[in-house]
């Protein structure tokens, strides 16, 4: 059968009735009906319900039609026409028409399924066929089967119209799409590398970009003025649902503009992307300065679909009686809070109390909360009586309280501490009492972020990239308080407490550049060996540029309103970077590793530097994904040299060479001395202190250590 005249199930209307049409696609499902055969026929565009008759078909169609099971593709021929009164089905789009078959063609057989893909009920009226629970596993495993599922085949041709809608506005732009490179060096934006080993220079490495930020800025200094692409990028990081090891941006960047031209263009072009879903977001989108952003919601992705903004009432208590207050803004703390509006039926004092206060406060960091519920136009809580009448009455104005609201105050001498608690608090509190408005979207642009962080070795390192413009450039990069003082140009646009892109101004000024590599500690022949090439463009007239990426795969899940970044994305990495389908990553031969170089001699000897044990806090700090750092070191390896000295130790007793592990059960075995010995890092707590939750002021730990 040729498929020249084929045309789409999804497209055919009851104007097309009398019509001879071949189609082609999948069984989606069939049922009997006493000699007559009706089946689901889907291709991409959608169902159509294809009827085999003995009085229409011949009997060899109708034999091979009785064969018929769950996603064979086949193709049919026959005639459209209008279905009788009482027998439509408004479940499917064609639900008016049907095809009554007279040829049909099995292209090619199917498997059982490892899950069920239909979801459509083949009559008016009757239950749809509910899928099973699938397991995100399985349908990774099976993706190719999970893309045939309506839902899945929507998301990629969303995706695909976004994609479109994107180049389009662009290039209307004067934005021009170019391709850089995938096998590279390192391009640093924060996250461990990808690398590819070269066969012909041996022991050396291509690296994948973390993003085409170096190359972008060369295609400025190359006089392409507007550039965009939509660039695969790959880090090796820790994984989250809306991280992938590889994802893709709308890189762009552009010379000779400014923020606000900037603003101005991603602005409507995410007005633009979001209309593809048939969103509208308001314009202009608001802007917040990152240090706003910390003060009044504790994030730096703030999520302002709901209010509950801090309030800092620091300056309500000075001489306070209450002593816990007074003692904490003696150190130098702070006290902020949020007014629950109207929960207070919903907040009651032993909710408060025995789970906000001592459950999940303490599970973001808290220390303590304190709260108080406006009823009958006082404040009432279990410390109320500490407070003097006019501090009562401050709180009041100061949170504009009316009756019904609740106060949540977090006082800590760490002024960090208070917002990083409040923080995770305002989301909890907004989540569990629903305070999120449906099909609401609120971008923000963030700016004004620290040029620099520091990192707890008395060094610096950048908040976003090396290559972005400081607000000032007369600063000493030796000086570290000042550098950490410097605000950078860069930007943030944040939708709903998600990141979904970031840029900024660059440095177009070349000693400026070297002036921040030496700020990062860089010296001249390190910034020589990794970023030369760049900074020897800076010398042939570099223009003043700037630019942008969007996370693709988040704005694509954001307009979709995908539970997950996987979901807009056909062939994703699971939550723990592999591929169930393919394998990936897998082993790879001897030989190839010795073809590469990176087995020494003939593929039987590990290269140099392969089998020596590395350090091993580094080791056992990636290997637990649990950062260490310089003033943690000494403790951490007291700690591990204690350790071994018991491994080595309960071996010698056992009259073992080295320490065993046994399936039998270990009974009465005692350790070698009769005097229990504590260690001192456990009994202060420093053993655990970068444990990542306290309970009640213990640290959860893996059971295996309890
Ligand atoms: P940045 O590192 O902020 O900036 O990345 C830009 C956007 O890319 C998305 N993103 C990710 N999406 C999925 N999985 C990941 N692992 C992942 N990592 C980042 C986010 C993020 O906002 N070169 C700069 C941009 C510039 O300065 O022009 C950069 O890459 O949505």
């Amino acid at each position: 059968m040729p498929f020249s005249q084929r045309v789409f199930c999804g497209e055919l209307t009851p104007g097309d009735a009398g019509r001879s049409v071949q189609l082609a696609g999948w069984v989606d499902a069939f049922r009997d009906h006493g000699g007559l055969l009706f089946i689901h026929l889907r291709d991409r565009s959608g169902i159509i319900q294809v009827v085999f008759s003995p009085e229409i078909a011949s009997a060899g169609v109708c034999r091979r039609a009785a064969g018929l099971r769950a996603e064979y593709c086949i193709a049919v021929t026959g005639e459209i026409r209008k279905r009788l009164e009482g027998t439509e089905n408004p479940g499917i789009e064609t639900g008016e028409i049907e095809v009554m078959a007279s040829g049909l063609t099995v292209l090619s057989e199917s498997d059982t399924l490892p899950f069920v893909l239909s979801d459509k009920a083949m009559t008016a009226g009757a239950p749809s066929a509910r899928r099973e629970a699938v397991s995100e596993e399985l349908r990774l495993e099976y993706r190719y089967l999970d893309l045939r599922r309506a839902p899945m085949r929507d998301n990629l041709i969303a995706r695909h119209r976004i994609f479109q809608c994107v180049r389009r506005f662009l290039d209307s732009r004067g934005f021009i799409e170019i391709e850089t490179p995938i096998l590279t060096m390192s391009t640093p934006e924060g996250a461990r590398d990808y690398l590819v080993p070269s066969r012909v220079h041996p022991g050396n490495f291509y690296a994948l970009p973390q993003s085409p930020q170096l190359f972008k800025q060369l295609l400025m200094i190359g006089g392409m003025e507007r550039y965009f692409q939509l660039a695969r990028c790959f880090r090796d990081e820790d994984l989250r649902p809306n991280r992938q090891p590889e994802f893709t941006q709308l890189d762009l960047e552009a010379s000779f503009v400014d923020e606000e031209f900037l603003y101005g263009l991603i602005e409507e072009l995410t007005v633009e992307m979001f209309a593809v879903g048939g969103i509208e977001l308001p314009r202009p989108f608001p802007r917040m300065t990152y240090e706003e952003a910390m003060e009044t919601t504790g994030s730096d992705r703030p999520d302002l679909r709901f209010g509950l903004r801090f309030v800092d009432v620091t300056d309500v208590f000075p001489g306070t009686g209450y002593a816990i207050f007074r003692r904490i803004i003696d150190a130098g703390g702070s006290i902020k809070g949020i007014n629950v509006r109207g929960q207070s039926g919903r907040l009651s004092k032993n909710v408060l109390q025995n789970e906000y206060a001592k459950e999940v406060v303490p599970s973001f960091g808290g220390r303590g909360m304190t709260w108080m519920r406006a009823e009958g136009g006082r404040l009432d809580s279990n410390i109320v009586q500490f407070f003097k009448a006019e501090e009562l009455d401050a709180l009041r104005r100061k949170f504009e309280v009316a009756d019904g609201d609740v106060l949540i105050l977090i006082a800590d001498a760490s002024p960090r501490a208070v917002t990083s608690v409040l923080g995770q608090l305002r989301l909890h509190l907004a989540e569990r009492l629903g305070l999120i408005p449906e099909g609401v979207f609120s971008p923000v642009w963030i700016t004004e972020f620290p040029l620099f962080e520091a990192t707890g070795d008395g060094g610096v390192t950048s908040s976003h990239h090396p290559f972005t413009a400081p607000d000032r450039t007369d600063f000493d990069p030796k000086n570290v308080e000042e550098l950490l003082s410097l605000r950078s140009r860069a930007y943030d646009l944040v939708m709903n407490g998600e990141e979904l892109g970031g840029g900024s101004i660059r440095i177009s000024d070349r000693d400026l550049q070297r002036k921040i590599f030496a700020a990062l500690g860089l010296d001249d022949r390190e910034t020589r060996e990794k970023f030369g090439f760049f900074l020897r463009a800076f010398d042939f007239g570099a223009p003043p540029h700037g630019g942008l990426a969007l996370g693709m795969d988040r704005t694509v899940s954001m307009i979709l309103g995908t539970p997950s970044i996987r979901e807009v994305i056909a062939f994703p990495k699971n939550r723990s970077a592999a591929c169930p389908m393919t394998g990936a990553p897998a082993q790879v031969k001897r030989e190839q590793l010795a073809e590469l170089g990176l087995l020494a001699s003939a593929g039987t000897e590990p290269m140099r530097g392969t089998r020596e044990r590395e350090n091993l806090v580094d080791r056992l700090s990636w290997v637990a994904r649990i950062g260490v750092d310089a003033d943690e070191r000494p403790a951490v390896e007291e700690a591990l040299a204690w350790a071994e000295e018991m491994a080595a130790a309960s071996a010698r007793h056992a009259g073992m060479e080295e320490p065993v592990h046994t399936v039998a059960p270990v009974a009465n075995r005692m350790r070698p001395g009769d005097e229990a010995r504590r260690s001192e890092l456990a009994e202060t707590g420093k053993l655990l202190e970068s444990a990542p939750e306290v309970k009640e002021g213990y640290f959860k730990v893996a059971a295996i250590l309890e």
